[in-house]
Formats: C-alpha cells, structure tokens, sequence
C-alpha cells in the first residue's frame, strides 16, 4: 500500500508482520493531526479516539451504552480526515480482528510530529486492502463504485415509522395508529416485532391475536400506514415445521464438520441457521418472503443476525468451527460470522425484488459488513434510554454514513426502560432529522407513542413531525444522491471543509445535506448551545439571523426545537402547504453565489429520476433563483419561497 502526497496511509516501511497461524498486523502511519472515523457502528464515536475496536459482530445483550463495543455492525473500514486530505483504508477480510488507533500529537512548536498510528490485527485471512483518496464526497464516491450503490428505500420509508415489541394484537395494533390518526400526526409504517409470530417462529402468524393478518394491512394501508415485519434468521429445529422440513430439504443450514446440523437457542427454542454464505439456500429463503408479502407487509427488519445464539456467558453466536460455503469456497464460522447478517440482507433483497419486482424493497438489517448499502439500511439496535444513548445514536448514524451506509437511524426514545419527556423529546426532535425516523422500545420498557408523555411535549413532537413533512423532498433527494453519488444524508460538519480542524473535533452536530446544519440538544436542562459552523454564511432558521463561519455561536434551544442552521445561497426542495413542492431559497451572501439540487419523488418502483440543478444569486437586493440546464438558464418552474433577506 502506497502513500502519496494526499496523506493516504503509508505503511512504515516494514510491511505487514505476519505471524503463526495466519495472524497478521499491518501497522500504518497517518499524519499527527488525523482524525479517525467509521469502522462501522462504533457507540463512541464518530470520532474514533485511542483505543482497541474490535471487528466481530456482537450482540450485547441489553442496552448498550457509548462504552460498549463492538456492537452488531462492525467493518474494516477506516474513514481518515487530516489536513493533508482524507482517505478511506478497507481490508477486505471478514475474520475477527481488531484495529488499534492511536490519534498522533503535534509537536507543540519543536516541529516534532509525532504520527498517528493504526495497526489492523487480524485472525486470519488475507491481507487486501483498498485504499480510496480525495475529498470527502470523492472518497465515498470511489467507495460506493468499490462496494455498490445504496439501494434507494421507498417513498414512503422516509417518512415517520413507530415500532414496538410488544404490539400483541391487532386491537393493540389500530388503537395506537388510531392514536396517531385522532391526534393528526403522520405515521407512514408500523412495524411487528416476534409477538406477531406464532410461538416465536419466523414467517407465520399468531391467528389467534392477529386473525386477519391481510386484512388489517389492508386497512392501514388505506390509512396511508404500511407494515413492516421483523424477521429473524434462526429457525426452530423442530421437524414437522414447515420452514424447517423445506430448510432440511435443501440443506440450507448449517452443519459442524462432522455434518451434523449447528443448534442455537433464540426466540423459539432450540434452533438452526441458514447458511446465507450459500447461494442455493439465499434463493431458497428469499423465495419465503412470499409469505411475507401475502401478510400484507411491506418491508421487512432483519434482527439477532449476528448471528445470535443466547448463551449465560461467553461469545452469543456460533461455534466459530461451524462450516459454511462461503460461496463455494468452503470455510468456517470465523470468516462468515461477520458477514453473515450482509448475507442474508442480500438473501432478503433478491427475493424481494424476485417476488414483487414493481416496487423497490424495503429492508433494514442490524448487522452487516462493508457493502451491506446495496440492500439496505440498518438501526442503532438496542440503544439505551439515558442521555449517552442519545448522544450514540448520532454516533452510529454519522460512522455508518461514513462506512456508506446512508439510511439509519437509533430507537427513538431509547431501547429500554422509560425515558423523561424531556430525553424523548430530545431524542425524538434527533431522529426527524435522520434518514430512518422510528420509535422502538423493548417488551418491559415505557410507551413511546408521542402522546404519552404529556401535551408539552405532544406540542413539540407536533413540531418535528410536520417540519420533518415539509422536508420530505428534500430527504427525498437526499435519498437519491445517496444512490447516485454514495454521500450520505447525514455528514459531519466537516464533509465540506475537512482542513477545518476544530469541525474535524465536533461530534455533537451534522449536516443534512449541502443546505443544512442541524444541532441536536444532547444534553439535559439545556436552553442554548453552542454551535460550531463551517466557513461562509450560515442562517438561523428560526430566527433569520445570518452568521459567519468558521466560528462558534450560542444559540437558542428551546424545548420547542433545536438549532438547524441554513446555508447562505441554498435552494432546497419543500413541500408546500398544499403538497406542492416548493424551493425554499436562502438569501446568498453579498457578492456570493449558491444553489441546490432537486430530485423528484417517483413513487415507490424503478422509473428513474433525473437531477435538477438551481443556481441563486442577488442581483440589486434581489434573489434571483434559476434553473441550470444544458442549455444555460431558464425560470425555475416552480414557487420560491426567499428566507434570510
Ligand atoms: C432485538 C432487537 O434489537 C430489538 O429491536 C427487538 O425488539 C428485539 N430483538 C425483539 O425482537
């Protein structure tokens, strides 16, 4: 591996150290003033400070804090940010390892650097390592050309979802979409957790609390609200089952090396695995998603895909000597364990896209390995209810992006216990900025409908859920460029300007595309915080105030919202009190010039879309906004609405 003058790692000179037993270390050096990202979900990150992150996809086992790692969704995948450019390092191997950062110091003056540091220690397998240079944007863009575009989730996916383990009946299903209807908030899908399930079972229903599977997603579904059902990989061992007998039957799961099938314990019982590292069995289970489909749902959540197997103590997953096919290859758990959650979401989307080839999938999936965007998004997973929790969730969104995994989002309101109104609300004014928008909570925690928490809050959510509407079209193009270009929705706050170095230290606001900076409240009690901005002209958005980057300001935090910030010159897609879409213009600076892009919503299939480019800019006091196109410029075609003049 080369470096260049782009800061790109360098190995130090002695090459990778191999050691007995296929284990390897490969030290590499980056500049003193680097900053490390991504390695998949980290909780504490996005920033990746000194320390030992470890690459084997792990269930917890309860709520997890930023202290805990590795969590559900690791992957070799380095996101380096320095003054002299930004690099991606991937190893392309799925073994268990670990990747040893040592952020570097600068010599205070004497001119003594003292370098960063990463080493990536691996079990076994080989050493392949991509390493992808440039700007930011480019580096993701190389990385998606590298590992696959995101998939681009329906319309409709973008819109606010709200889950619960523990909706046990369809009573309990419309009594709390009535809820959200009687109330006039917007719900687009619920989601089913393992109580809809028959004794725990994937892909059947309990008749006895849901009779009518069919017909209750019907209904929602003239509501405007979709289902999405969780499905969990491990199947019950038990003959007789009739997953289980067509599994056996095509000898889907897998076996230890003397050919005798690998049990686990989930949700049912004693169960077996898919072996997904296996082509056949991909086909044959994506083929049970018909299933799936006639329940009326409309998207699916893989969970416990680790995969889990509940043990009292040790690794919770599979005996690392179990066999799988690794398509064809032949190997064993310790190569497939961290991609066997990848494999089974591409298990999913195949057979989605096979079965109901109009509409484009909707699959999230709790573990993965790098390249798990082509099939798509995944969650925070079992976030827990405090404060921390609240500051992981961004953690883990920002860090994936990074990873290009565009669309997630935490458990809105934490995953355990119940929390204040006031960590709810906050959590909940979060997540309307996030890609994946749900509320999610465990069988024994608090409620997480909205109105549960008193009419102050209501009011606030009220807020969030309608501005978090009139964004949809510009989530929607967010959505797209995320496929067309691999950047995230969600970046740090120095996507733009990563020489910035004091943005390459704030963990605490995002960017939601190019036009605006959201800071989240994440702590308790506050009122105000400060907000560190990127260079130019930023506006309040509340209050039309315009500021000046780069720099610091003190901002108003009322529990009624959070600071989101515009950028000066931005043309950004809204939609309009009567549905209508609308580009919503901030005034550009003085002598400065801005603009936007505009994807329109095409429903919820394949029809391609196409990328509408507005430039803006004042002329005698005035903002002119035009539409660029091949041919130069023309009127754009639609309203304008001009803020911050
Ligand atoms: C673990 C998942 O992370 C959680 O979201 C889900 O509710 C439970 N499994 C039960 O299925």
């Amino acid at each position: 591996m080369a470096g260049d003058g782009a800061g790109a790692a360098a190995g130090d000179g002695a090459g990778p150290v191999v050691s007995g037993g296929g284990r390897w270390v490969q030290r590499s050096e980056v500049p003193a003033d680097a900053r490390f990202f991504g390695l998949g979900g980290r909780a504490a990150g996005p920033r990746l400070r000194d320390g030992s992150y470890r690459l084997w996809n792990t269930d917890p086992q309860r709520g997890f804090d930023p202290g805990d790692d590795p969590l559900y969704l690791t992957m070799p995948v380095q996101f380096v940010v320095s003054d002299a450019g930004t690099h991606l390092a991937f190893h392309d191997n799925s073994w268990d390892g670990r990747v040893v950062l040592a952020e570097g110091e600068e010599g205070a003056g004497s001119g003594h650097d003292r370098p960063g540091t990463s080493e990536v220690r691996m079990t076994g397998g080989p050493l392949r390592c991509w390493v992808v240079v440039g700007t930011p944007a480019r580096v993701l863009h190389g990385w998606a050309a590298l590992t696959g575009a995101p998939a681009l989730p329906p319309s409709w996916a973008l819109g606010p979802q709200h889950a619960r383990w523990g909706f046990g009946s369809a009573r309990e299903v419309r009594r709390v979409v009535a809820g959200y209807r009687e109330r006039g908030l917007p719900l687009s899908a619920l989601h089913l957790d393992i109580d809809h399930y028959d004794g725990h079972r994937v892909f059947t229903v309990d008749r006895e609390r849901f009779p009518d599977l069919p017909g209750l997603a019907e209904e929602l579904r003239e509501q405007g609200v979709r289902l999405v059902s969780i499905v969990d990989p491990a199947v019950k061992a038990e003959p007789g089952d009739p997953v289980y007998d067509g599994g056996a039957a095509v000898d889907a799961f897998v076996k230890d090396a003397r050919g005798l099938e690998v049990r686990g314990v989930v949700w049912p019982g004693e169960c077996a695995y898919p072996d997904f590292t296996d082509p056949a069995v991909r086909e044959w289970w994506g083929g049970l998603y018909e299933e799936r489909l006639r329940q009326g749902f409309a998207g699916v959540w893989h969970d416990m895909n680790e995969p889990v197997s509940f043990v009292p103590f040790g690794d919770p997953t599979l005996p690392r000597s179990a066999r799988h096919a690794l398509e064809g290859r032949g190997g064993d758990h310790r190569e497939a364990h961290n991609v066997y959650g990848l494999a089974m979401a591409r298990a999913g989307y195949e057979g989605l896209r096979r079965l109901r080839p109009d509409e484009r999938p909707f699959l999230f999936s709790r573990s993965g390995w790098a390249g798990m965007q082509r099939y798509g998004g995944t969650w925070s997973g079992d976030v827990s209810t405090g404060w921390p929790g609240l500051r992981a969730s961004l953690a883990l969104v920002l860090g994936l992006g990074l990873c290009g995994v565009p669309y997630s989002g935490p458990d809105v309101g934490g995953f355990d216990g119940s929390p204040s109104p006031e960590l709810f609300l906050r959590w909940y004014q979060l997540g309307a900025w996030l890609p994946f928008f749900r509320t999610h909570a465990a069988i024994d925690a608090g409620r997480r409908e909205p109105w549960e928490f008193g009419p102050e809050v209501l009011e606030h959510v009220r807020v969030a859920l309608a501005e978090r509407e009139r964004l949809r079209p510009y989530f929607t193009t967010l959505a797209r460029l995320a496929r067309m270009t691999g950047a995230p929705y969600v970046r740090p706050v120095w996507w733009g300007t990563p020489e910035d170095r004091a943005l390459r230290d704030c963990e605490d606001a995002f960017l939601l595309g190019d036009s605006l900076l959201v800071a989240p409240v994440l702590t308790r009690g506050a009122d105000r915080r400060a907000v560190r901005l990127p260079r130019g002209c930023w506006y309040d958005t509340a209050t039309g105030r315009a500021h000046e980057g780069p720099g610091q300001v003190l901002l108003d935090a009322p529990l009624s919202r959070v600071p989101v910030l515009a950028r000066a010159g931005a043309v950004l897609p809204v939609r309009g009190e009567g549905g209508e879409l609308v580009l919503e213009v901030w005034a550009p600076a003085a002598g400065r010039t801005g603009g936007g892009l505009v994807v329109r919503d095409t429903g919820d299939g394949w029809e391609p879309a196409s990328i509408e480019r507005y430039q803006s800019r004042l002329a005698d006091g005035r903002v002119v906004v035009e539409r660029v196109t091949d041919d130069g410029v023309e009127e754009p075609g639609l309203p304008v609405v001009v803020r911050g003049l």
